[in-house]
């Protein structure tokens, strides 16, 4: 039984461009891996809205459409790819590079659609991303002349593929560790420091800029500052434009966004959790610099404060001992090993410990997020929804939220959120799980 009424959707005709900074592992992984599903050639699992169902209604009146067919998304005919990078490779050659997808099996059956692929000269400077060389980057005088640039980029992108709509994502590498500072308070200051080549103002800021001010959705995949400041976020307000980030939540975060909760729910204490990882792809020679580090440091350390909340639960977690390290090691390649050890402590203080060693691959993880993340982050648009998307924290590490506000990491608090999101917009009843009616008729 619906409860209120739909929000207006506009509807998803067209074509979708998705606008990828960065044409690296995770990028070529999630264009290739599109092109083979849509050629029928692999399956999109570890992909909510490809795969994903939604219950709508009481547990009685068995409603549960995939969310696809539920939610007006784009479909996958519909999608075409565009990039920036500072390196040259076609998205053949960068997927190769990459090393993800086995080369017989899902790159040779299409390479002549990823030769297709040429990224556009990048906003790049190696200050931010100090283990990077690149050829293919653009010049200009001032930071708001290579913003406008991006700006033609992205009219000459859709003019040329006759997009409907865009949508772009920050698939590229971690930048340095930026505070906010000045330069991001407000807009005016923002605009003035992009003429004064301010270094507070990094590259991905004038992507994410370019993308608000020509209306298209900014999804921030690494844990740079990039539009989690107030001048972003009121620009992108005041264009009506969907932006959100950061960090897609894949690997070891993920696990422990799991583990947490249940520590928690059942009141058991953590004296310390150690994670490390080996990773040996090029985002992995990138974080081995410390300043790159740092900013991601800071992403996957915030997670367990916000779960556990050791300022209302100081004996069981007041004295929590955290540390996160990732050590680039070559021979692994995109093929990451991440091992947390957890010591956790019960009734009467008596320690246990748990392990968990996941060998994951990075970008096979991520790339079905930044699939969902553009499908919703477009759905998001037609259907007028602005600014920060807070109810997409489901797939970030460390979620942009409004001021005032904590984020939520809880990964199932997270997923509740999401889908009554998707319940409000179609006008359907939220689910609370409460169900006493089930069991009372008075
Ligand atoms: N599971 C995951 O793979 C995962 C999870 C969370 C976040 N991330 C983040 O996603 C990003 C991409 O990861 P990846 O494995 O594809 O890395 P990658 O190194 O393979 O690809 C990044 C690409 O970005 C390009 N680049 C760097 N600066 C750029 C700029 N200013 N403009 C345009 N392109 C630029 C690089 O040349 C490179 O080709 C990284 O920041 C990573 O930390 C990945």
């Amino acid at each position: 039984m619906a409860q209120q009424t739909a929000r207006r959707i506009a509807p998803a005709q067209g074509k979708l461009g998705v606008l990828c900074v960065g044409l690296g592992a995770v990028s070529t992984t999630f264009i290739a891996g599109v092109e083979n599903i849509r050629r029928g050639l692999a399956k999109p699992f570890g992909s909510l809205t490809q795969q994903g169902t939604i219950r709508l209604g009481k547990r009685t009146e068995g409603r549960a459409p995939l969310i696809r067919e539920f939610v007006p998304l784009a479909g996958l005919d519909d999608l075409v790819f565009g990039a920036w990078d500072p390196v040259p490779d076609n998205g053949y050659a960068a997927a190769r590079h990459a090393g993800v997808l086995d080369r017989h099996e899902h790159v040779e059956p299409i390479a002549d659609f990823l030769r297709a692929l040429e990224p556009m000269p990048a906003v790049f400077e190696q200050t931010y991303v100090k283990r990077l060389e690149g050829k293919n980057v653009k010049t200009g005088k001032t930071r708001r002349d290579l913003a406008e640039s991006l700006r033609q980029d992205i009219r000459d992108f859709k003019a040329r593929h006759g997009c409907d709509r865009l949508v772009m994502v920050w698939c590229a590498s971690t930048e340095i560790f930026i505070s906010p500072g000045p330069a991001h308070w407000t807009l005016e200051a923002f605009e003035k420091a992009m003429d004064a080549n301010d270094p507070t103002v990094a590259p991905s800021m004038l992507y994410a800029y370019a993308a608000i001010q020509e209306g298209v959705p900014f999804v921030n995949g690494a844990p740079n500052l990039t539009c989690d400041f107030p001048a972003m976020e009121a620009l992108a307000k005041s264009k009506g434009v969907a932006i959100g980030g950061k960090d897609f939540k894949t690997g070891q975060t993920l696990v422990k966004t799991v583990l947490a909760p249940m520590f928690k729910a059942r009141m058991l204490g953590v004296a310390g959790w150690y994670s490390t990882n080996i990773l040996g792809n090029r985002d992995g020679e990138v974080l081995d610099d410390p300043e790159s580090f740092k900013t991601k440091e800071e992403s996957k350390l915030g997670v367990l404060e916000y779960i556990l909340q050791p300022q209302l639960y100081p004996e069981l977690y007041g004295q929590m001992y955290h540390k996160v390290r990732i050590n680039y090691y070559p021979p692994r390649g995109d093929n990451k090993e991440g091992w947390d050890n957890i010591d956790i402590f019960g009734w009467l203080g008596y320690p246990m410990q748990i392990k968990v060693d996941f060998l994951c691959r990075d970008s096979i993880l991520a790339a079905p997020l930044v699939l969902d993340l553009a499908l919703f982050f477009d759905l998001s648009q037609r259907a007028g929804l602005s600014g920060i998307q807070e109810w997409l924290s489901f797939y970030f590490k460390s979620p942009q939220v409004g001021p005032g506000l904590y984020p939520e990491h809880d990964l199932f608090i997270q997923q509740t959120k999401l889908k009554n999101t998707l319940r409000y917009l179609m006008g359907e009843e939220q689910i609370t799980h409460l169900g006493i009616e089930y069991y009372q008729n008075d």
